[in-house]
């Protein structure tokens, strides 16, 4: 099972000052040295984190792929065709939304999907559609003979209590054989850290787990004290000078 290490957070940071730091270049860079197989990022449209010179700053520089994560809009795929990542994983998005709060809807939008799926196949990216563990919504991905889809484990992240929790877990197992047993590559994430992933990294056939926010937000308290020291020195060397 392979690792996608989702950045956007780290430009989170960066935008929150406006400044050139954190880099994310750095971010993708380092993820990869440390394992991560792929890096992925989200362009959204109202640019909270990742800024469309990201995309074209990073893409020659990633030595593993680029998995871009966007809405299925006219703009979105103008900017996927000419940046030209390995991957697109197509979401849904509503801007009063602080993540990706569901799947993709492809029973009611399902020509519109298609079509722009389509459009970026054409364009030499292989898609893949983030959906709900929905027995429904794979169908469609079915019928869209989309290569690869995303499953979307937020419900099962925010799951309280084991009985919840494992009849998530059921949905997700159920819908990645349903797909698998069509020859759908099946991908998964959003809301998994450290304590609960486990589970879902035990399921067979998953190909990649997509994972960001748990990651960006270990790293912080992983390099705190280094950081600290570190200003903390430089402050003390200038005043005894
Ligand atoms: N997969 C998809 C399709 C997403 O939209 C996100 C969030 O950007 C993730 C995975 C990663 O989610 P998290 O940041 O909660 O790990």
């Amino acid at each position: 099972m392979k690792l996608g290490v989702n950045i956007d957070h780290v430009a989170t940071i960066r935008e929150a000052r406006g400044t050139s730091y954190p880099s994310i270049i750095e971010a993708a860079t380092r993820a990869e040295k440390a394992g991560a197989d792929s890096i992925t990022l989200h362009l959204r449209e109202d640019r909270r984190h990742m800024q469309d010179i990201d995309l074209y700053e990073l893409k020659p520089l990633l030595k593993t792929k680029m998995n871009l994560e966007l809405a299925p809009t006219e703009e979105m795929i103008q900017i996927a065709l000419d940046v030209l990542p390995e991957d697109v994983c197509l979401v849904p998005e509503r801007r009063e939304e602080r993540t990706t709060e569901g799947g993709l809807d492809l029973i009611n939008n399902f020509n519109s999907i298609k079509k722009v799926c389509n459009q970026l196949t054409d364009g030499g990216i292989r898609v893949s559609l983030f959906i709900a563990p929905d027995q429904a919504q794979i169908e469609k991905a079915i019928l869209m003979k989309v290569p690869v889809i995303e499953i979307h484990t937020g419900h099962y992240a925010d799951c309280i209590g084991l009985d919840e929790q494992n009849r998530e877990l059921k949905k997700i197992i159920n819908a990645i054989t349903h797909a698998n047993q069509s020859g759908i590559i099946v991908n998964a994430g959003h809301g998994l850290h450290y304590k609960n992933v486990q589970q879902i990294a035990s399921i067979s056939n998953i190909d990649e787990l997509n994972i960001g926010h748990a990651i960006v937000s270990r790293a912080i308290f992983e390099g705190w004290e280094v950081a600290v020291k570190e200003m903390k020195g430089i402050i003390m060397e200038c005043a005894h000078k």
